[in-house]
């Protein structure tokens, strides 16, 4: 695999081959019964988060969706919340769960948190503190000291290499953050560059690794 991993994650084990990453069984025995988030954003990528949900799913962990407002301009929540067979949270307002904050006990209950694709503004939003939206609002409420949050950077290539961008990478890698990526190749802006979302195996190896597993 050539995409890459930045702090806090081994990346790849060299012992297992990509599409072992992508097979229900072989993931079952680093995700059954395992809590993860998903926090989608508004980017292309979105689709490929699809598969994310999808196999982590059927490999037994209980997924949890939570969507920004763009995002949702993307793929719908209704996707997911087939793929993952729970609720999607799109609003901090729409209280699903009776536990209140809602957000808190979102975040008190997953062992890892996946953002996929991240974008440029939701990079900029978590390490800066804002929590205007429900996925920024439950990312806030995780201690990553105790449970890994990773990123998957996924934006064109101007806008990867724009200076803001880059000092908030390397903020997000201070604060504690673990880089996914971003990969290098075709965009959907038809240019080529580094940017795009790393492709889902390369993310649930990512989860993986990040659990200790
Ligand atoms: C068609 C289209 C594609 C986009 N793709 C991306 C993308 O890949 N990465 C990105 O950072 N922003 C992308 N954007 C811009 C974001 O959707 C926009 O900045 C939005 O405010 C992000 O909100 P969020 O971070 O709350 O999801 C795209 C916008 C449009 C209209």
């Amino acid at each position: 695999m050539t995409d890459t991993t930045q702090q806090g994650s081994s990346g790849a084990s060299g012992q297992d081959s990509a599409s072992d990453w992508l097979d229900p069984s072989f993931l079952r025995t680093h995700f059954n019964n395992k809590s993860i988030l998903l926090a989608i954003t508004g980017g292309i990528a979105v689709y490929k988060t699809c598969t994310i949900v999808s196999r982590l799913a059927q490999a037994g962990a209980q997924v949890t969706v939570a969507m920004t407002p763009a995002a949702t301009e993307f793929v719908s929540p209704t996707t997911f919340q087939a793929l993952s067979g729970n609720p999607v949270y799109t609003s901090s307002w729409e209280h699903i769960e009776s536990q209140d904050p809602q957000h808190i006990a979102l975040a008190d209950r997953c062992d890892a948190a996946l953002v996929a694709p991240c974008t440029m503004n939701t990079l900029a939003n978590l390490v800066h503190g804002q929590t205007n939206d429900v996925v920024t609002l439950i990312l806030s409420a995780i201690n990553k000291q105790k449970t890994p949050v990773l990123l998957a950077p996924a934006m064109n290539d101007t806008m990867w290499n724009q200076p803001s961008t880059q000092r908030n990478v390397q903020l997000a890698i201070d604060d504690g953050f673990t880089l996914v990526g971003p990969g290098v190749g075709w965009q959907a802006c038809r240019h080529s560059g580094t940017g795009r979302m790393s492709e889902p195996q390369v993310c649930i190896e990512a989860i993986a690794h990040a659990l200790g597993s």
